[in-house]
């Protein structure tokens, strides 16, 4: 294990949960709460900004994300970003937006680091100076209450793969849940974020050595919420989402909650270089992982906390616990159907070469696997993922 894990593991206490958590009903009430001004920096997207913000004619510093690139945050985009925008011309940062928009925002509060390569190999440290107001507009990542901001780097091999920037001092200060902005959002990265949030909450409950009672409480809230979503999902279609919006971003924050306490596991770390090499969306790169994962747990170790989980999933499910995982897996497959890895671009090749930089750069999860990983057992996990 990894000194970071170690420490992690350490650690003792509840939860502390360090931002303000607010709830409005529209993007006017939170402005209007915090006076947002010209001192304010917006990272948001044009068409979240359109149908939102547009009409208050607030004099913010908006900024959207989609001028420096596609996608999820790289090295190249934050330094593009850190560019552009001068350190002296905002006070205050306002994340609006999914997960990418508030990993983002978590550096731009804190004070610019030489390179964006040294600050993700801590050879620069992190020194939070300036406050950040998180708002998101997904419901998966839970990202707008952890302390980790998620990039695309280079290894010092010159390979691409993800990484976590992990650090309390990029916890944002405040949260704002405002349901009404996820109206617009499609329901793809909808399905794959809520099935995100979902991990989230099942990694958490899983998690041998980090999991307290209070990240327990949030995991289970976390878990019934979504998957009584996507049983209405799985009987009336995809619109049913719209009037349980609520519900979905409330849930991913409770899931956000419990895994920075308890931690994410073999799911995200194996899903990583994955997102990191094939552009495959963070949700989805989860998603197709999290099946097989679950049904391997099974095969290894189907009592201790995976015989609750299996109770937990058929109590909200209406199924035996010996049917909770198959069941569970249909009902995602409803909710969005699973492709095999080769269809992300996957190669035969990566099933022997992921395992070595899961190994050498996702210690902080592989380490609250519920069992064991070791290169062998994530060989076959790709290979039936194939
Ligand atoms: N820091 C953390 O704790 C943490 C945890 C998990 C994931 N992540 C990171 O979060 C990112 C994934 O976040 P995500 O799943 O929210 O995806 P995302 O931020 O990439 O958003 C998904 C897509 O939906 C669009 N979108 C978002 N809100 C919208 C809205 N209201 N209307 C219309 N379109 C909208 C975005 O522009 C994007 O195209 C990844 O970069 C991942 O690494 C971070
Ligand atoms: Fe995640």
């Amino acid at each position: 294990m990894d000194s970071f894990s170690a420490s992690l593991m350490k650690d003792k206490r509840e939860i502390i949960i360090a931002p303000t958590i607010y709830k409005f009903q529209n993007f006017g009430e939170f402005a209007q709460e915090f006076s947002l001004g010209k001192r304010d920096l917006v990272l948001t997207n044009e068409f979240i900004y359109k149908p939102f913000m547009e009409q208050y004619n607030l004099e913010c510093q908006y900024v959207f994300q989609e001028k420096f690139g596609a996608g999820e945050p790289s090295e190249e985009m934050i330094t593009a970003i850190f560019e552009a925008i001068p350190y002296d011309s905002y006070d205050r940062v306002v994340a609006i937006g999914g997960g990418a928009i508030m990993d983002l925002c978590k550096l731009l509060g804190i004070k610019r680091p030489s390179t964006v390569n040294n600050l993700y190999f801590k050879k620069d440290p992190v020194v939070h100076e300036k406050e950040v107001i998180a708002v998101p507009t997904t419901c998966g990542t839970g990202s707008e209450v952890t302390n980790i901001s998620v990039a695309i780097v280079h290894e010092p091999s010159g390979a691409t793969t993800k990484l976590g920037l992990v650090s309390d001092d990029i916890i944002p200060n405040k949260v704002c849940l405002i349901p009404d902005l996820l109206k617009t959002l499609p329901y793809k990265p909808f399905a794959s974020s809520a099935i995100d949030a979902l991990i989230h909450a099942t990694e958490s409950y899983l998690s041998p050595a980090r999991k307290t009672m209070t990240s327990e409480l949030f995991s289970v809230k976390a878990m019934e919420i979504i998957l009584e979503g996507f049983r209405r999902i799985g009987e009336n279609g995809p619109d049913a989402r719209l009037d349980y919006l609520e519900e979905f971003v409330t849930a991913s924050l409770y899931a956000g909650i419990a895994f920075l306490k308890a931690g994410c596991a073999t799911v995200h770390g194996m899903s990583f270089p994955l997102g990191g090499t094939y552009h495959v969306p963070h949700g989805e790169s989860n998603y197709a992982l999290f099946g097989k994962i679950l049904e391997i747990y099974d095969e290894y170790k189907p009592e201790g906390e995976l015989m609750n989980f299996k109770k937990l999933v058929g109590r909200i499910l209406g199924c035996d616990a010996k049917d909770a995982i198959p069941t569970l897996n249909a009902l995602l497959e409803k909710v969005l159907p699973l492709k095999p890895l080769h269809e992300y671009g996957f190669k035969e090749s990566d099933i022997k070469d992921f395992p070595v930089s899961v190994m050498e750069n996702q210690q902080r999860l592989i380490t609250n696997s519920y069992v064991p990983m070791t290169k062998e057992l994530m060989e076959r996990i790709y290979r039936e993922c194939f």
